[in-house]
């Protein structure tokens, strides 16, 4: 995966320098990306065309978020035609299965009236902790995706929350291999046994939740790399990612939050500033987690 320069526009308002990640089917990516889960409630649409305004080219959706109808009305009625934007979206895990897998693609495509998607991922590698089925089901699946992605309906396949084990019997398996794999990551929570090996096998991560919910934004360690390096808490945690070699995918609801997100290319954490982050006590965790059950944090 070579970064390698790439302008993203925005309508004429807007003009964006981003590089990009080089995926292993040879597609190119932006290095960041826009996040929908729960950007959209309420405002729907307006924050997706907002995003795009900003600059935001790729966005990241999924059928669970129920925004879909949202993205596709916002992306059309944008100042930017449909392959000047990428669109990921996600099967759920109780639509996992050979035939539901097929029917999932087809309904996100009539609900964002798109003929493909940039890239479909499988939300959850297991529909439960305790589901015993799921290598089966995940291999049915898989290869409902690879013919998804023969007949064009999507450019690329891949997945999201798959720890080491779960990846090494999909690679075991597969015909092809998946180009995402989109963890929850930011500092205080890395999974960097599952980041390693999605390097190792040339596996792009993605990080949900780069900033934690916002969980760590009021870290003291984050705070004060925050005043040394004059940006913000935000900006060192997509930063991070960024020379971790991950992809984040920040939401945020309003402009200014949308272009401080965007201005992280011009600065570099040192190394020892990187180790510092690296080695944060675990911070902002979700409580999920694909083979044990929830926890809630009060
Ligand atoms: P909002 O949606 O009101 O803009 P994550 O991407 O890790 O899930 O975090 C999303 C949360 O972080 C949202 O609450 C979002 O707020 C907030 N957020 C996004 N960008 C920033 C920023 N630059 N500074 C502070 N909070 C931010």
């Amino acid at each position: 995966m070579q970064p390698e320069a790439m302008h993203t526009g925005g309508n004429g308002r807007v003009r964006v320098m981003m590089e990009s990640y080089r995926l292993s089917n040879n597609l190119a990516v932006p290095k960041l990306g826009f996040g929908t889960y729960k950007a959209t409630e309420g405002t729907g649409a307006e924050v997706v065309a907002l995003a795009v305004e900003s600059g935001y080219r790729y966005f990241d959706t999924a059928s669970f978020y129920q925004n879909e109808e949202a993205i596709g009305e916002a992306l059309r009625s944008a100042a930017v035609r449909r392959d000047e934007v990428q669109i990921a979206t996600k099967v759920w895990k109780a639509d996992m299965g050979y035939a539901q897998t097929k029917e999932s693609l087809e309904a996100s495509l009539v609900r964002l009236k798109m003929d493909y998607v940039d890239f479909f991922l499988i939300h959850w590698p297991k529909t439960d902790p305790e589901d015993t089925q799921w290598e089966e089901r995940l291999l049915e699946t898989w290869r409902a995706m690879e013919e998804l992605l023969a007949d064009g309906k999507t450019k690329g396949i891949g997945v999201s929350n798959f720890l080491t084990a779960h990846l090494t019997f999909l690679l075991a398996h597969a015909n092809i291999r998946p180009v995402f794999n989109q963890i929850e990551f930011h500092p205080g929570y890395l999974q960097q046994d599952t980041v390693d090996f999605c390097q190792q096998e040339g596996i792009q991560v993605q990080a949900w939740s780069p900033l934690g919910r916002r969980r760590v934004l009021e870290d003291s360690l984050i705070l004060r790399l925050a005043e040394q390096y004059n940006k913000s808490a935000a900006q060192i945690c997509l930063r991070f990612a960024l020379q971790k070699g991950v992809m984040p995918l920040p939401k945020a609801t309003v402009a200014e939050r949308m272009a401080e997100n965007l201005s992280v290319f011009d600065f570099e954490i040192m190394q020892k500033d990187m180790a510092l982050l690296e080695n944060m006590p675990q911070t902002g965790w979700s409580g999920e987690h694909p083979d044990r059950a929830r926890v809630y944090f009060s």
